[in-house]
């Protein structure tokens, strides 16, 4: 029911996951953040952009972004949605935008991640991933999605490259044949990759705010004596922030996803989805405008 919820209300209840509109705004919620002891990864927001000059725009606001965290001394790397750089639009478009913000990250010393999105997207993303690495570009990393299939014979056939990867459960509807479908299965596979990406030596973003799987990855980065350099947990902003803390002060590291922008819509929604009160709150707001009087308005 989400897609029919009215954007003011979309906006609204997502503002506790966007930084705001501005690199001001990230950087302030980035500063905040590494005093806390915390590390960032910043994500400018858009996707699935309809025209080039979309995708181009998107680029330099990154490049922008990598030039400004070096200036204010900010720990954070940034994330990459392929999409947002024209992948829809023509790969090599998409080639040229990432390299760009690839290299810039590379001349001030920085890291580029590339998300993961939908699965008609993979092929290609993992692809974008393999050219750079052989370009030599060191500073750049994927993310694999333990929903997937696939994902354990990803891990196979990329541990030549001992790649950086964020390992998450993965946000998009996807159909049965190519994505698990039961809660457990997808923690499962979680584990399963987790421990497949550790076996090859792979330097892991933790990606879940799922209690049980922190617990999980905590044991297994202790069972296999990784200090806190070798691995880190990453979480999304304005997500259980308490068991982030919680990580930070056991001596773990904390990378947390901070998005800015105008295009806050689709993001938003993802969020939202994920959020197990949101229907709550969103039948209460329903409700509310449906029976005037209910919420204090008439
Ligand atoms: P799960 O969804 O089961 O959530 C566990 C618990 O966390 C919930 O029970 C709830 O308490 C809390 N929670 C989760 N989301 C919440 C919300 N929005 N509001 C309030 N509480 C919430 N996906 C993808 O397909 N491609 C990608 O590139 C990325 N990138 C990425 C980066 C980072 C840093 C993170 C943490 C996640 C992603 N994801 C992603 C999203 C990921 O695939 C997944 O959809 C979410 O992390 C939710 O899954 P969990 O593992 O947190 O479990």
């Amino acid at each position: 029911m989400l897609p029919a919820v009215p954007r003011p209300l979309v906006h609204r209840l997502a503002g506790r996951y966007i930084a705001g509109a501005t690199i001001a705004d990230a950087c302030r919620v980035v500063e905040a953040l590494n005093g806390r002891g915390q590390l960032a990864t910043i994500d400018v927001l858009g996707e699935e952009l309809a025209r080039p000059d979309d995708a181009r725009a998107i680029a330099a606001a990154y490049r922008d972004v990598l030039e400004t965290i070096e200036a204010r001394g900010l720990d954070s790397t940034v994330s990459v949605k392929p999409t947002a750089l024209g992948l829809n639009l023509a790969y090599d478009l998409c080639r040229e935008n990432l390299l760009s913000i690839v290299e810039e990250a590379g001349r001030r010393a920085n890291f580029v991640r590339i998300d993961m999105e939908d699965a008609t997207t993979t092929d290609e993303t993992l692809r974008l991933y393999r050219e750079l690495r052989r370009q030599g570009h060191g500073n750049v990393g994927i993310v694999l999605q333990a929903y997937l299939r696939r994902t354990l014979d990803d891990i196979d056939s990329l541990a030549d490259l001992r790649p950086n990867v964020r390992l998450c459960k993965g946000i998009y509807v996807e159909p049965e044949e190519i994505a698990f479908q039961g809660y457990e299965e997808v923690r499962a596979n979680f584990l399963r990759a987790l421990e497949a990406l550790l076996d090859s030596g792979c330097y892991v973003g933790i990606a879940t705010h799922d209690e049980r799987l922190v617990d999980e990855g905590r044991r297994i980065v202790g069972r296999r004596g990784l200090g806190p350099e070798e691995y880190e947990f990453q979480m999304l902003l304005g997500v259980t922030e308490r068991l982030g803390a919680r990580l930070v002060g056991e001596g773990h590291r904390l990378r947390v996803y901070v998005p800015f922008g105008e295009q806050w819509y689709a993001y938003s929604l993802r969020r939202l989805q994920e959020n197990p009160r949101m229907a709550g709150y969103i039948a209460a707001d329903t409700v509310g405008r449906l029976l005037p009087g209910r919420n204090g308005r008439s």
